[in-house]
């Protein structure tokens, strides 16, 4: 036995430079991910562990929601950061200590809100949805990586899924509206752009759905309140673009500020675990919101940050944004039994999942490229633009009032809006800089050049009580052949933190309006906003209205092209606008009430301004009758809906058709109609196309109840497309 040990010790010191060279099996890049973690794992001590769990922020705090606690020197071992710098080289110089001073040399994940734009600023998420194009919205979301990437980001907090419900709340201007299939759709589409074929690609960053779950029923469209939303609201309404995005791969997602319903979302072991994780299969890592671990216990459900942690981290939460909960509690919570070792080592092994995909492990570093080789690229800034254009909507337009007549020789250019460079790229503009931002002036003035005179009054400011800007305004109207008027919101009235008692425009905004309706000459108004606004008087006072929304980078010439005929709109509201903000909540998809023709604010008329839907085109278009493959089919046949829609107007045109489904009788009460499908083409002047709808019964016709149980009962059902609804039935 003596001789076995003498060799065996004598056989290992004579080859220890041969053991000291094979590398440990997690950085054989060949090695199954598993495999990898695994080997990682077992080689972690629990500190190492709970620091992967953990994220700093680093850099300047341009986001006045988020108080930054104290600023930490960055320690080898975190696992991740808030990445502020635009600087690649800070990034690779912070992760060059990841990779050669920690003892395992585990890279660290930057993430950056890579909302709507990095450098590039697109329009708003909620003006994205209203162009209806999943594949421009695609395209935005790769640039955007693209930008990100080339900057030292790996992954973003995007795309906020959060179907809108009350537009006090300044957060609708960050989802894609009120419908859950439109945000499931463009859910996919972020997702796919953000991440590309696979993660570990150049250009890619990993995606972040938030905020789970329930958020924008944030009470009276309070921020960061308690969310009275019932199990049948969370499946049927708030769960699929979450179940979308996590399908469409998903790298994470973010667990929300709000209490759903007595358990917050960042402690709601239900949410985070039995639906996310146990029924849908998501195998990345939940990130909380920023500090809403600690927020526990203002929502008084912790008594302590310890318990904080304790109940955010067994509810599902695997990394702590920020506040520190994680490292300064965990350990002690596992030594006293309350965590088990298991469940630490499931929580480091989802965020290590991530890092592996990522291609972290091997690829640490970015290339650094001149800041002019990073940014605002020509064709993505053309991409910006035509995104831009395709968001807008066109609310209304008597008397062909829009595009304006090329006889107009003088144009009155109002408002507060017109030399912004700031409000008109939104909350979250990431990186965007107002320097970079083509202004409506600059637009308006190279796309009248040569053509009219532009005569521009300031008229007042986005709020406040001075009128004294009002008689430049009536001069230049006065001479002038047709009275353009930009108004809106300032950046922060909406996004995070930006809840407003209400959404009409600022009173001295709609007494210039006035002022200068009584010029009597053609009125149009473009409003720039994150949110449905309250134009039951302004709507009475323009001939004509478009909703610019917050079109970022390069909306001046979208908007110009718009006022000019050049671009012919296309835009769809994928939010209603109420008459007024008493008329809040009201969406497209309410359930019928008891009595359909009464029951209505006796004030106001009982539909809202504009519908969800809702879009003017400078052409016509011509629905023909809907044609249905079959009006009965059983439950394993699919049905065909096609609509012939012909352009009957003198220029071509994109037309979007939204397809509804109705469930008149179900064993519970459904929407009076849910949007299944949608399709956008161009038609040319006089030319005709088809759309096609192929009726999936599971897919279109069934419905979850609040156990998350999915129905599909027999009887009749409508198909609704434009102002048609035909009946059809399904069978066993
Ligand atoms: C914020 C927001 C969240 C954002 C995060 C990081 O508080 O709620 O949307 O991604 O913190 O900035």
């Amino acid at each position: 036995m003596q001789k076995v040990v003498t060799s065996c010790i004598l056989f290992f010191l004579l080859n220890a430079p041969l053991f000291a060279q094979i590398s440990p099996r997690y950085k054989d890049k060949n090695a199954p991910v598993e495999e990898r973690i695994d080997n990682l794992l077992a080689l972690m001590t629990l500190e190492e562990k709970v620091l992967q769990m953990n994220q700093w922020a680093y850099g300047h705090n341009a986001n006045p929601n988020n108080i930054e606690s104290i600023m930490r020197e960055v320690r080898p071992e975190i696992g991740s950061l808030i990445f502020r710098s635009t600087n690649p080289e800070y990034r690779n110089q912070i992760q060059k200590k990841a990779m050669e001073e920690s003892r395992l040399g585990i890279p660290i994940i930057c993430g950056f809100d890579v909302i709507h734009g990095y450098r590039t600023v697109f329009p708003i998420p909620l003006a994205q949805a209203c162009s209806w194009n999943t594949d421009l919205v695609k395209q935005s979301c790769s640039v955007a990586a693209k930008e990100a990437w080339l900057s030292g980001i790996d992954w973003t907090f995007s795309p906020m899924l959060d179907v809108a419900r009350d537009a006090r709340w300044g957060r609708v201007a960050e989802g894609y509206g009120e419908d859950p299939y439109a945000n499931a759709t463009f859910a996919i589409a972020a997702v796919h752009g953000y991440q590309g074929d696979t993660l570990a690609n150049k250009y890619t960053i990993a995606a972040c759905l938030k905020h789970y779950l329930g958020y924008s029923l944030s009470e009276g469209g309070r921020d960061y309140h308690y969310s009275d939303v019932s199990n049948q609201t969370l499946w049927e309404t708030f769960m699929p673009p979450f179940e979308a995005g996590i399908k469409a791969g998903a790298a994470t997602v973010m667990s929300g500020f709000n209490d759903i319903a007595g358990v917050p979302a960042s402690a709601n072991h239900f949410t985070l675990t039995e639906v996310l994780k146990n029924r849908w299969g998501h195998d990345g890592f939940v990130v909380s919101d920023w500090g809403s671990v600690k927020n526990l216990i203002d929502q008084g459900v912790a008594k302590d940050l310890k318990e904080s942690g304790l109940k955010a981290f067994m509810a599902g939460v695997e990394m702590d944004m920020v506040d520190n909960v994680y490292v300064d509690h965990l350990p002690s919570l596992v030594a006293e039994g309350k965590v088990p070792m298991s469940s630490i080592d499931e929580a480091v092994r989802r965020i290590l999942r991530i890092k592996f995909r990522l291609g972290l492990f091997e690829n640490p570093y970015v290339d650094v490229v001149a800041e002019e080789k990073r940014y605002l690229q020509k064709e993505d800034l053309q991409l910006a633009e035509q995104l831009a254009a395709e968001s807008m909507v066109l609310l209304k337009n008597e008397k062909e009032t829009l595009p304006l007549k090329s006889s107009f020789k003088n144009l009155a250019i109002i408002g507060p809006m017109v030399k912004d460079s700031v409000h008109i790229m939104g909350s979250w503009e990431g990186q965007g800089r107002p320097q970079d931002v083509e202004t409506l002036w600059a637009g308006l003035n190279k796309e009248f050049k040569g053509k009219a005179k532009l005569h521009y009054a300031q008229g007042c400011d986005y709020d406040g009580e001075d009128t004294t800007g009002f008689a430049a305004a009536l001069a230049a109207a006065y001479q002038s052949d047709a009275v353009i008027v930009f108004l809106g919101e300032k950046r922060n009235w909406s996004g995070e933190n930006g809840s407003r008692s209400t959404i009409a425009l600022p009173h001295i905004q709609e007494q210039l309006v006035a002022a200068l309706r009584k010029t009597g000459k053609p009125l149009i108004l473009m409003l720039s906003s994150g949110r449905p606004l309250e134009l039951i008087r302004l709507n009475k006072l323009a001939d004509a209205m478009v909703e610019l929304w917050q079109p970022g980078t390069c909306g001046g010439s979208a908007a110009a092209g718009i006022l000019s005929g050049r671009i012919n709109p296309s835009g769809k509201l994928a939010i209603t606008f109420p008459q007024t903000t008493g008329q809040i909540p009201i969406y497209y998809n309410m359930r019928q009430s008891a009595r359909p023709y009464s029951g209505h604010y006796q004030d106001i008329p009982r539909d809202p301004l504009y519908w969800f839907g809702h879009g003017l085109s400078y052409t016509t278009y011509s629905y023909g009758p809907v044609h249905l493959s079959s009006t009965t089919i059983s439950k394993a046949q699919r049905i065909i809906a096609e609509v012939e829609v012909t352009n009957t107007g003198t220029r071509a045109g994109k037309e979007t058709v939204l397809w509804f489904i109705a469930d008149p009788v179900a064993n519970i009460s459904r929407p009076m109609k849910e949007l299944k499908f949608f399709e956008k083409k161009t038609i040319n002047a006089g030319e005709k196309t088809i759309y096609r709808f192929e009726i999936d019964p599971i897919r279109d016709l069934s419905y979850v109840d609040s156990n998350g149980t999915r129905h599909l009962e027999t009887g009749d059902y409508f198909v609704l497309v434009n102002d048609q609804k035909v009946k059809f039935e399904l069978i066993e």
